[in-house]
């Protein structure tokens, strides 16, 4: 097999094919040890459901049986010291997993998936002995950030939805998922102190039918489409994710949205807003004008104890606060605001955002947490150790928080967010995003942490459309997120790309293929 033909995604960092084959059959044994039992395990079921091919595990690197065998293990040499790297070794008689930590051990896996057969796929070879060709591959990341965003708010998606993006999220090798999961029109996190977040604020009437502007719906006048919305996960149910990410090497990071896209919290709080409402959960989209009020010392008792039940369920360091499109319009007319201002000398109205994140972050840091929120947090007054997550705008801004040494997730609204269409965001764009920014001096490269990619469902009502909208434009961002930027090549990508795409065929996602990107407006 000629190199040519291997077909990778994300692309190997160092990969060289050699003459001849493993054959993989019911005799082959998985070697490890105790440590990465549950990542044999799980590559066996892989192989299983791939392959209809059943083979044993082994706990036992000491054993003598080296022929037919795949081993995975564990070192502590210099050469695996990268995070998250691993080497694949496929000679005639071994498979060789290694790498320092067990999620380099996993992505090795996930590597090794993509040498098999397609034509085996789907456990149609009766024989039950398949060719993996010899190669030998040293890979690993280039950012530690690789992200996929699923906003639940505007659309709920089910837990066994959730497991199928998971599941594709690491055969990718991305492995943080940000769960946006509150919005103005919906709240989809059990949240015990505060039953009536989801009693109440979980479900809405409907939608507005007209989907065309957001701007043509601000005044509700027009009609809604009959279909109420609604769904919400329980602690249990995220309990259930997290183990299921965790087993996969993903970080789940929760975001809450605080003090702007709060809605649905306010419909079922009201005394957490400047005027008290009474509101509902919101049937459009756009930006709200109603956001928690900062001058109520409620508000942040009210927000303490959301994030104590939040970091009680979600191990992740790090907790997304959100802190974008808050508008300043009822904090000017609002006396306790005002009072606000005035007794913690903010001097204006500019800098009660800044208040409100940096009494959050102080919270969080206080039980060993640590804040990331959309660009809209910066401010000269935010605590240092605060993340960006830049989406939009202001990207000077987000230069000077890199240049003092902060940390930065990249989602350029324009090259990232899959929720738009494809004759807005080609694959091509997607694909060539650079998200070190061109102007960035080389001494703060390491400040941003990566990429990550964000689907809105405001008009993503189904697995479908998310399926479709995500695939192929992640697989593109994931690529960006591991090889190094002078590996990366659209045109060699869309040729792999076309092998990968009967791996979705397989995982039975909607992906949208080539001929329809130029036709199909995603609206
Ligand atoms: C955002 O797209 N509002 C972060
Ligand atoms: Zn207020």
């Amino acid at each position: 097999m000629t190199l040519k033909e291997l077909s990778i995604i994300p692309e190997p960092v160092n990969i060289s094919s050699k003459e001849g084959a493993f054959t993989l059959n019911k005799k082959t044994l998985i070697l490890t040890d105790l440590k990465l039992i549950a990542i044999a395990e799980q590559l066996k079921q892989v192989l299983l459901s791939t392959l209809g091919l059943n083979i044993a595990i082994k706990e036992d690197l000491q054993t003598k049986e080296s022929n037919n065998v795949i081993i995975l293990k564990t070192v502590n040499n210099e050469k695996q010291l990268k995070h998250e790297s691993y080497s694949l070794i496929v000679s005639q008689d071994r498979i060789e997993i290694v790498a320092s930590t067990p999620n380099g051990v996993f992505y090795g896996i996930q590597t090794m998936r993509q040498l098999i057969p397609l034509e085996a796929i789907g456990g149609k070879n009766i024989n039950l002995e398949f060719s993996i060709p010899c190669v030998v591959i040293e890979d690993y990341p280039r950012f530690k950030w690789r992200g996929f965003m699923l906003d639940v708010g505007r659309h709920f998606f089910t837990k066994s939805e959730v497991k199928k993006v998971l599941d594709l999220m690491a055969f990718l090798k991305l492995n943080k998922f940000h769960f946006h999961l509150t919005e103005d029109q919906g709240w989809r996190v059990e949240i015990k102190k505060y039953p009536l977040l989801t009693e109440i604020g979980s479900k809405r009437e409907g939608t507005i039918a007209s989907q065309g502007s957001f701007r043509s719906n601000r005044k509700n006048k027009v009609p809604l489409d009959g279909v109420p919305v609604s769904g919400y996960y329980t602690q249990q149910d995220l309990i259930e994710l997290i183990q299921y990410a965790t087993e996969r090497f993903i970080t789940i990071i929760p975001e809450l949205d605080f003090p702007g896209h709060t809605t649905a919290a306010l419909a079922a709080y009201p005394e957490l807003s400047c005027t008290g409402g009474p509101f509902k959960v919101s049937t459009r989209f756009g930006i709200h004008k109603e956001v928690l009020c900062i001058g109520k010392e409620k508000v942040f008792e009210f927000t303490q104890n959301v994030l104590n039940e939040i970091i009680e369920i979600f191990p992740s360091k790090i907790i997304h606060i959100g802190g974008d499109e808050a508008p300043k319009k009822r904090w000017k007319n609002c006396l306790d605001c005002q009072a606000r201002i005035k007794n913690e000398e903010l001097g204006s109205v500019e800098n009660l955002q800044v208040y409100f994140t940096n009494r959050i972050a102080d919270y969080l840091e206080s039980k060993g947490k640590q804040i990331i929120g959309w660009n809209e947090i910066l401010n000269d007054k935010l605590n240092e150790n605060a993340i960006c997550h830049y989406w939009t705008a202001n990207l000077k801004q987000v230069l000077e928080h890199a240049r003092l040494g902060r940390e930065v997730v990249m989602s350029e609204m324009s090259a990232v967010y899959l929720n738009y269409p494809y004759k807005i965001i080609p694959l091509e764009r997607s694909y060539n995003y650079e998200p070190i920014p061109n102007e960035l001096e080389a001494k703060y490269h390491d400040k941003i942490l990566g990429i990550e990619a964000c689907l809105w469902t405001e008009f993503v009502k189904n697995k479908k459309t998310l399926e479709w909208q995500a695939f192929p434009r992640l697989i593109a961002i994931a690529e960006t997120g591991w090889i190094p930027k002078n590996k990366k090549n659209f045109k060699t990508f869309q040729k792999r790309l076309e092998t990968f795409n009967k791996w979705l065929d397989f995982f039975k996602v909607s992906y949208a293929k080539k001929e329809e990107f130029d036709i199909i407006n995603s609206n």
